[in-house]
């Protein structure tokens, strides 16, 4: 009776998450009776923190209950939001213009790790700070910047996640102006609802090898830090709310719908892949300075269907693949299945990738995946066996010339 009652309660808890993570909250920040800066958004944090034996992630919605705090808010100068939640979390949106546009200069997240409710067994009680320069969202000034679509910033190595998106700073008025520049995002994708993007009908059958996209992420000073090539292919499964059962998707990430941002550290670097802003998929790699030599760490996924009776998402930041030796890339032409977590897997093909030192926007040299060696080793294989079977008809061609000579001789 009591687990039961637990296990409602549960529940009722991941059906409140579950609202609480689609659901908008309203931020403004005010100085005396005016209006400067208003946001109508959904967040979503991904936090990585480090737990005793390992390290581990957390999806973490901004609640309904995030307010904003006015004594860090400011109007004047660089106009600064700053919403807060639970125990000493933050999230700061600073802004800028020139006159004509206006930008998110920087987005600022802290968070408390001693807040066991959010992250529990974290091995540290420290509170803290990341700050992210390059941000990407910017609208013309006196009007509302709109982007329902997903758009992830990676701010320090964590990833936050806005949707839902209407907000404005240098307001002229207290209230979010009636023209809006909509995000590139929206425009890529098809103006039909949601519910028409992603098939409702029963499964079309397996969607085939996805097309090859060509991936990179630009340093602040605009050369290419991050290289990437490669088809790729999720494999997940989730409860579909048209078919009232859990089923497995395939499904093929389409490079000219899909974007890409991310971040290069020195020791790890993320590419952020975006499709629709419905689907989002994130690469992290780790460089171990000691025995120069980086690796495939973390994939994450997020995705929010309109068939999806909860918005699926994946993560597990101990992976090991890809392990390859700084200043090379590494390729394998061959499918690969990379396993994350027991429902989802990420197929890869025809891939290319070099995380750390791109020097001017090329792939270094390859280092290959044994799948490749071998492959490469058949024809090898086939070419050695032909010609063994040649020089072996030859050798006794020319035995068999030999003993019947021989046999002439004899006569
Ligand atoms: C704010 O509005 C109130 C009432 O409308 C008014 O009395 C007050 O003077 C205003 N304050 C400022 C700083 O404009
Ligand atoms: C986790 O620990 C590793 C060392 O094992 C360290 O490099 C990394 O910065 C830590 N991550 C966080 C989020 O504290
Ligand atoms: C936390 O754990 C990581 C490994 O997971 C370790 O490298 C780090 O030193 C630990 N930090 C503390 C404060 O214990
Ligand atoms: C961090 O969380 C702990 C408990 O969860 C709380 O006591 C502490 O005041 C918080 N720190 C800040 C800076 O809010
Ligand atoms: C503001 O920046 C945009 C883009 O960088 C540029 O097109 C525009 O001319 C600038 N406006 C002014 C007034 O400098
Ligand atoms: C923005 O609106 C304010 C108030 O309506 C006006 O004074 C200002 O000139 C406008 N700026 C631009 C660039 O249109
Ligand atoms: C760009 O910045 C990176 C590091 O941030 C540096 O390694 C590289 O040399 C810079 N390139 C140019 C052309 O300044
Ligand atoms: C997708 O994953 C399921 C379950 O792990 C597996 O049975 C199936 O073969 C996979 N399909 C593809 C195309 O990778
Ligand atoms: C979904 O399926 C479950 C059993 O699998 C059933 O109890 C429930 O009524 C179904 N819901 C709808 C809306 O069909
Ligand atoms: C994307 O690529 C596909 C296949 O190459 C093409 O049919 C489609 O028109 C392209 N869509 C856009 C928006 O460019
Ligand atoms: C780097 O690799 C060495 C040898 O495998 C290992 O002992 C060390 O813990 C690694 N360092 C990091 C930061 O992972
Ligand atoms: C994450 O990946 C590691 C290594 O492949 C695996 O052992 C572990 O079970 C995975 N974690 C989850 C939650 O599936």
């Amino acid at each position: 009776m009591k687990q039961t009652i637990a296990r409602g309660t549960l529940w009722l808890f991941i059906w409140f998450a579950v609202l609480g993570c689609l659901h908008s909250i309203t931020l403004e920040v005010r100085q005396g009776n005016s209006t400067c800066i208003k946001a109508e958004l959904s967040v979503l944090l991904l936090i990585t923190y480090n737990t005793s034996s390992n390290s581990t992630s957390v999806q973490v919605p901004l609640p309904n209950t995030t307010t904003v705090d006015a004594e860090s808010s400011s109007c004047g100068g660089t106009p600064f939001l700053v919403a807060t939640f639970g125990f000493g979390h933050t999230l700061g949106l600073s802004f800028s213009t020139n006159g004509s546009l206006y930008s998110v200069d920087t987005v600022t997240l802290q968070y408390n790790l001693s807040d066991s409710s959010i992250f529990p067994d974290a091995n540290s009680s420290a509170v803290v700070t990341v700050v992210s320069s390059s941000v990407g969202i910017q609208a013309a000034i006196n009007t509302t910047y709109r982007c329902v679509s997903a758009t992830s910033v990676v701010v320090g190595g964590q990833i936050v996640t806005f949707s839902d998106t209407r907000l404005e700073a240098y307001m002229p008025g207290n209230d979010l102006s009636q023209t809006e520049t909509i995000c590139a995002a929206d425009q890529a994708s098809t103006p039909t609802p949601t519910t028409a993007r992603t098939p409702v009908t029963p499964a079309p059958g397996p969607p085939g090898t996805p097309e090859r996209g060509t991936y990179s992420i630009d340093n602040s000073n605009g050369t290419v830090c991050f290289l990437a090539q490669m088809g790729l292919q999720l494999n997940f499964s989730y409860v579909s709310q048209s078919q009232n059962k859990t089923v497995q998707e395939i499904f093929n990430l389409t490079p000219n719908l899909t974007s890409s941002s991310g971040s290069c550290e020195v020791n790890r670097a993320t590419l952020v892949l975006s499709q629709n802003g419905t689907t989002s998929l994130n690469l992290t790699f780790t460089l171990n300075s000691t025995t120069n030599k980086y690796h495939l760490n973390g994939i994450n996924m997020l995705a929010n269907w309109a068939d999806m009776e909860a918005p699926f998402s994946a993560s597990n930041t101990s992976l090991d693949y890809l392990r390859t030796t700084l200043g090379r890339s590494y390729m394998c032409n061959a499918e690969q299945t990379l396993a994350v977590v027991p429902n989802f897997s990420l197929n890869t093909f025809r891939l290319q990738v070099q995380p750390f030192r791109v020097t001017t926007n090329q792939f270094a040299t390859a280092e290959e995946c044994q799948m490749d060696q071998d492959q490469m080793l058949i024809p090898l294989i086939v070419g050695a066996a032909l010609s063994g079977l040649v020089l072996i008809i030859l050798i006794a061609y020319l035995i068999g010339r030999k003993k019947s000579h021989a046999g002439y001789q004899t006569i």
